[in-house]
Formats: C-alpha cells, sequence, structure tokens
C-alpha cells in the first residue's frame, strides 16, 4: 500500500484494459491517484470503468503523435499536468524462426513502440515538473534471453528498454530527485497482475533517485 504520496497525483495507465492494465489502474485508485485510462476499444474501457469505479477513461491510438497530442491537451484541460505515465501497450507474436520473423510481425511491434515514444514525448515535461514524476513499463525476460522464433519481439523490447532508459538519463539530469523511470521484468505476467499493480504503487515510495533507471524483477522467482 502506498504511504499516501499518490493523493493528488494524476496517473496515465496507456493499455489500460488489459488483466494487468486493469489490476494497474485498481492499485493506483486505491491509492489515492486520479487515473486517466487509455485504450482504442470502447468496449474495453466501459468495462474497465465498471470494474474500477473512479477512473477516467479516453479512447485514443497512442501511435498517432497528433492524437496522443490532442488527448494530453484534453487531460490538461480537464485535470492538470501529469504525474505519472504506466506504459502497458505490447502484444506477442511469434514466428518459430528467424526466417518466420515477417515484417507484419515487426510492423506491429513497431506501432506498440511508437505508443512508448509518442506518449513519453508528450509527457516528459509533466515528469520533470511534478513533485513526483513517475514512468514505469513493463519489459521480457526475452530481452536477456531472446529466441529465433520471437526475435522481432525480443529486439522491440529491447528498443523500448533502451528508450525507457534513456528518460532516465534526462531525469537524472533534469529532475534528479523527483523523477524516476524505472522497467518491470517478466517472463509472463499472467497471474502477476496484482503484484505488478503494488510494485508501481510503491515506485511512489521510494525515492525516485533510488529506483530511476532500474530494471526490476517481478517474478520473484527471477530475483
Ligand atoms: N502478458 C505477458 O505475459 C507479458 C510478458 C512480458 C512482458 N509483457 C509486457 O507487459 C505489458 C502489458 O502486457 P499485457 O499482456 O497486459 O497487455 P496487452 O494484452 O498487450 O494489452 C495491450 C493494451 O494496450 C492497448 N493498446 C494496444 N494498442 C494500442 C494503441 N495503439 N493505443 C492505445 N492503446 C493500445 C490495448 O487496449 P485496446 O485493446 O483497447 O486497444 C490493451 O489495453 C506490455 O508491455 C507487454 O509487452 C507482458
Amino acid at each position: 500500500m502506498s504511504d499516501g504520496s499518490l493523493d493528488g497525483r494524476t496517473v496515465l495507465v496507456a493499455g489500460a484494459t488489459s488483466a494487468s492494465g486493469l489490476a494497474v489502474s485498481r492499485a493506483l485508485v486505491a491509492a489515492g491517484a486520479t487515473v486517466v485510462a487509455v485504450g482504442t476499444r470502447a468496449a474495453g474501457l466501459e468495462a474497465l470503468r465498471t470494474a474500477v469505479p473512479g477512473v477516467t477513461t479516453h479512447a485514443c491510438d497512442l501511435s498517432s503523435r497528433a492524437d496522443v497530442d490532442a488527448l494530453v491537451a484534453r487531460i490538461h484541460r480537464d485535470t492538470g499536468p501529469v504525474d505519472g505515465l504506466v506504459h502497458l501497450v505490447g502484444g506477442w507474436r511469434g514466428g518459430g524462426s528467424i526466417a518466420g520473423q515477417t515484417d507484419a510481425d515487426w510492423d506491429f511491434f513497431d506501432r506498440g513502440f511508437r505508443t512508448l515514444r509518442n506518449t513519453t514525448r508528450a509527457l516528459v515535461d509533466d515528469l520533470v515538473a511534478s513533485p513526483a514524476g513517475r514512468l514505469a513499463s513493463v519489459s521480457s525476460t526475452a530481452v536477456d534471453a531472446p529466441t529465433a522464433g520471437a526475435a522481432n519481439y525480443a529486439a522491440a523490447k529491447a528498443a523500448a528498454d533502451a528508450w525507457v532508459r534513456a528518460v532516465a538519463q534526462g531525469f537524472r539530469k533534469d529532475a534528479p530527485d523527483t523523477a524516476a523511470a524505472a522497467v518491470f521484468v517478466v517472463r509472463s505476467l499472467d497471474g502477476l497482475e496484482d503484484r505488478l499493480g503494488d510494485e508501481v504503487v510503491r515506485l511512489w515510495d521510494v525515492d525516485a533517485a533510488t529506483v530511476n533507471g532500474t530494471r526490476l524483477p517481478l517474478d520473484p522467482s527471477l530475483g
């Protein structure tokens, strides 16, 4: 549980309609945050609003920079500046071998990566200005142990990791005492959704400098 440091904070959950998005949104609301949850499917967002009362939802294709800018302008107008970004847009495509890594699958991962680039570029000034700015993403053990059958996936997750750690380097320079970017690492999120929610909330309970730029195993067996 949070010590109350999320009271009055606004957190955008990007890719909020999955099981992990629901758990993270629920944990943040319970900890006192104002949660702005984003996905593309109206039905998924409606189900989220029902499951987690108090959440504000927006349908937005986060792979479009123009749509992200319009969304952020609307959040600024309706809610104010953003203190946290939890990026959960993911998905998986296999392929079976290096030759089986299709361009269509790479385009899928590139679209997901663009949602990370767009949201961080649009919100970095807010996160730096916040008294407690936080960015969290979820990576995979595939980054350190890539396979031929999932090369597209591992390469895209590695790119996302590098991007988040680049944001962390900027925070170290521009807001060393207040802003932090961290990457959670899992093999599978299945069954770890609530733990992810708790650990996201905990990011606001620890010193920014302690957690900034870290990769944090979420599964205890990954120690
Ligand atoms: N699941 C696992 O076992 C696992 C393992 C390792 C790492 N991870 C990582 O953990 C994170 C969460 O994974 P997950 O499996 O819970 O999520 P997921 O099933 O991949 O869910 C994707 C979420 O992103 C949204 N989304 C997709 N494209 C979007 C777009 N263009 N704009 C806005 N929203 C978009 C989806 O909402 P709509 O359907 O409404 O568009 C959905 O809420 C991801 O980064 C994933 O790579 C997951």
